[in-house]
């Protein structure tokens, strides 16, 4: 069994925690919050023994986990991951990895001195099993012409917001806005199904605090575009579309990923997948990474943390550059 331990006690550690444990292969040791009655509240419905830390030096020197699941806000996600790396901890950090690639190449950089630990990205829907059949799909299209995919959710701290306080989420000292929060996920869509593009821009609505609440990214490709639309500001119940020439596959939701279809040239609809309504969507990640976490000797094993951190390096590239299009200038850019 890996040892877990946590940083950040929101809702989605819990998430994160559930997902791990009905793997059969983590169990939580190890909580660290701010505040040690914080951490102690979180950990106290988790039926276990718990290790509780208030000091991060202390957490990751004497916690006696394995692996450390980091869902702190965004702007922290680089630093508490170094400190993990050179305690010897693996590392899944909730996406985005980073604020920027200077903080990505430090951070591979690190990795290599340290080969034998394991650092994953948290971007669940990229272990589903839709996410693979989407890419199976499209390896049989002749024809690609692009994409248009949305996610926009209204987000919880909105109206915190609109009321004047300027939450994680909305601030660019923390990293926060649209594009980093939900528009990783489209990008990981983009990059996974299409490659890396030639062009990128992106088209924010900014707010008061200078961050995006909402926007659109324009993906330029050779022969295509993919339209990546993203926003915290407002709900959205479109379906993402990916087009062949006559065939069109149509997404729930291109980062939920819950359902997948097929119309073909003539408006006929066939269903491929439906995951379950009820499912943790965090279970097919967390035994992902107990997969490859279970034999971290294994070459094959590093090949696939490997290719996965590419990938992330890649992303973590567009989003910048989008972030650039558009003037979204971080607190964080500008600490190196
Ligand atoms: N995969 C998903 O579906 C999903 C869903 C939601 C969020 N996320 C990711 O999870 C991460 C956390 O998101 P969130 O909405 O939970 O963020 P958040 O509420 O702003 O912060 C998360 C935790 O970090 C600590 N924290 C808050 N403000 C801090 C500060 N100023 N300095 C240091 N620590 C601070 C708090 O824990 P303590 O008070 O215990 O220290 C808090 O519970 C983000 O990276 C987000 O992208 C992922």
């Amino acid at each position: 069994m890996l040892k877990l331990g946590v940083i950040g006690t929101n809702w989605i550690t819990d998430q994160f925690i559930l997902a791990a444990e009905a793997t059969g292969e983590f169990h939580l040791t190890s909580i660290y919050s701010r505040k040690i009655s914080t951490a102690q509240a979180f950990g106290s419905k988790y039926l276990t023994p718990i290790e509780y830390f208030d000091d991060l030096d202390r957490f990751f020197n004497e916690g006696k986990f394995d692996v450390v699941y980091i869902a702190s806000p965004n702007s922290l996600h680089y630093e508490q991951s170094v400190q993990a790396i050179k305690a010897g901890k693996h590392v899944i950090v909730e996406k985005p990895a980073c604020s920027n690639p200077t903080e990505m190449k430090h951070l591979v950089k690190l990795l290599r001195q340290n080969s034998e630990i394991f650092y994953f990205e948290a971007a669940r829907h990229i272990h589903s099993k839709n996410f693979a059949l989407i890419k199976q799909k499209l390896k049989d299209l002749k024809v690609k012409q692009g994409a248009n995919l949305t996610y926009k959710k209204y987000s919880s701290r909105y109206a915190e917001f609109l009321a004047g306080a300027e939450p994680n989420i909305f601030s660019l000292d923390f990293s926060g806005g649209a594009l980093q929060d939900l528009g990783v996920y489209l990008v990981y869509d983009a990059l996974s199904w299409f490659g890396f593009p030639g062009e990128v821009n992106y088209y924010p609505v900014k707010l008061r605090s200078g961050i995006d609440g909402s926007g659109t990214a324009i993906l330029s490709y050779e022969d295509f575009e993919v339209v990546l639309n993203i926003g915290k500001t407002a709900n959205s119940y479109l379906p993402g579309e990916i087009y062949g020439e006559k065939e069109t596959l149509l997404l729930d939701n291109a980062a939920e990923l819950k359902k997948v279809e097929l119309v073909d040239g003539a408006g006929n609809v066939t269903i491929l997948s439906v995951e379950p309504e009820e499912q943790n969507p965090m279970i097919a990640e967390a035994k992902a990474f107990a997969k490859l976490l279970r034999d971290p000797g294994s070459l094959e094993n590093k090949q696939i943390q490997q290719d996965w951190l590419a990938l992330a390096v890649e992303v973590n590239q567009v989003l910048y550059e989008l972030r650039k299009s558009a003037q979204i200038v971080f607190k964080a850019d500008r600490e190196f």
